[in-house]
């Protein structure tokens, strides 16, 4: 192992990294979860000679700072490059008809409201900075309820806070708008919640510490599973396109009963497997399920004479298979070019 890493050591020096590709692809090849550092790392980790250990750990520490210091180098020369090539070019012509245009997730969460509003859904909000109430305990999740573990949250300055006080969080659903909703409102209500959620995650092509969520609850006397199913597939043709089918599958959250995940018949194979849906036909888009009792019941609504289905969705996702988006990060770096690609979308 220890010529390996010599080898590679000298291998990294005779890197040409002539443009901002090749350094992409230095990256990928040196420093990603894939790259050869990682897997000299877990190479690594099955030496069980300690004096071994020690000499190889120390021969992979250096070969990772060389190539961190080449990449971070490189990308500087870049960047700068491409400041001065911008601001020096004078004879770049003045477009004074530029307009601006909605984000890709605005167009989605408009289209989203747009269908259910047809349908007798009304649009609720609530706040991003929200308490462990409604985000969690109503939501029939206690302080050591493991479901909890099932988003990692972003508290707010716990130290600082009153613990007879209810603690502050950054909301980890939009979950939480239900039950404001439901505290000071009587049924019949129907109403859908888009908005900002935020999740302690590392950012990566599928995951981010912040995305948006549309939260849909509908509490009357006899709603059924049957309404939720009907209400859901009407959802998904409307955005997906009327061939489009869904199925169910059972599924577990804490505030609702039975709960199950969605998912459509793939939008881009029609059902015949490719490499979107994992070569299973169906893509899962939301998670749903009937409002739990002990919900309706932490709301004031009486569990007795009420019943009702709720459901959540990412529009992060739901945009990604909308319109063939492959890396979640887009979204938030406002790239002009990836979001010029929309304006004729709204
Ligand atoms: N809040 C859930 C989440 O963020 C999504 C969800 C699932 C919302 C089921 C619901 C529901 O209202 O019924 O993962």
């Amino acid at each position: 192992m220890k010529d390996k890493i010599v080898n590679y050591l000298s291998d990294l020096q005779k890197e040409e990294l002539k443009d901002a590709t090749a350094l992409e692809n230095f990256r990928l090849k040196w420093l990603s979860k894939k790259g050869i550092i990682q897997s000299l790392m877990d190479e690594f980790k099955t030496i069980t000679d300690v004096q071994i250990k020690k000499e190889i750990g120390k021969l992979i520490n250096e070969l990772k700072q060389q190539a961190q210091i080449i990449f971070d180098e490189k990308k500087q020369e870049f960047e700068k490059h491409q400041d001065i090539q911008i601001e020096d070019d004078l004879t770049l012509e003045l477009n004074l008809n530029t307009s601006g245009s909605l984000h890709p997730l605005s167009i989605i969460k408009n289209e989203i409201i747009q269908i259910f509003s047809k349908i007798g859904f009304v649009v609720s909000d609530g706040p991003e900075i929200e308490d462990d109430w409604h985000n969690f305990t109503a939501l029939n999740t206690p302080p050591d309820h493991p479901a909890r573990d099932m988003q990692d949250t972003f508290y707010i300055d716990i130290e600082k806070q009153d613990i007879t006080q209810d603690i502050k969080l950054l909301r980890t659903q939009t979950s939480s708008i239900q039950i404001r909703v439901m505290e000071n409102n009587e049924p019949p209500i129907r109403i859908i919640c888009p908005g900002r959620v935020y999740r302690n995650e590392t950012i990566s092509a599928r995951a981010h510490c912040q995305f948006h969520q549309v939260e849909g609850l509908y509490i009357d006397e006899n709603v059924s599973f049957a309404d939720l199913k009907t209400t859901l597939l009407y959802f998904a043709k409307e955005m997906f396109g009327s061939d489009t089918q869904i199925r169910m599958r059972p599924s577990y959250f804490p505030f609702t009963e039975p709960s199950a995940e969605v998912d459509i018949s793939c939008t881009i194979c029609s059902g015949k497997g490719c490499s979107v849906c994992k070569h299973t036909g169906w893509v899962e888009i939301l998670g749903c399920g009937m409002v739990d009792p002990k919900v309706l019941d932490n709301c004031g609504i009486s569990s007795r004479k009420y019943t009702g289905f709720a459901f959540g969705m990412g529009i992060e996702r739901i945009t990604m298979l909308k319109y063939r988006i492959n890396d979640l990060r887009l979204f938030f770096e406002n790239d002009i070019r990836f979001l010029k690609q929309f304006e004729n979308e709204c």
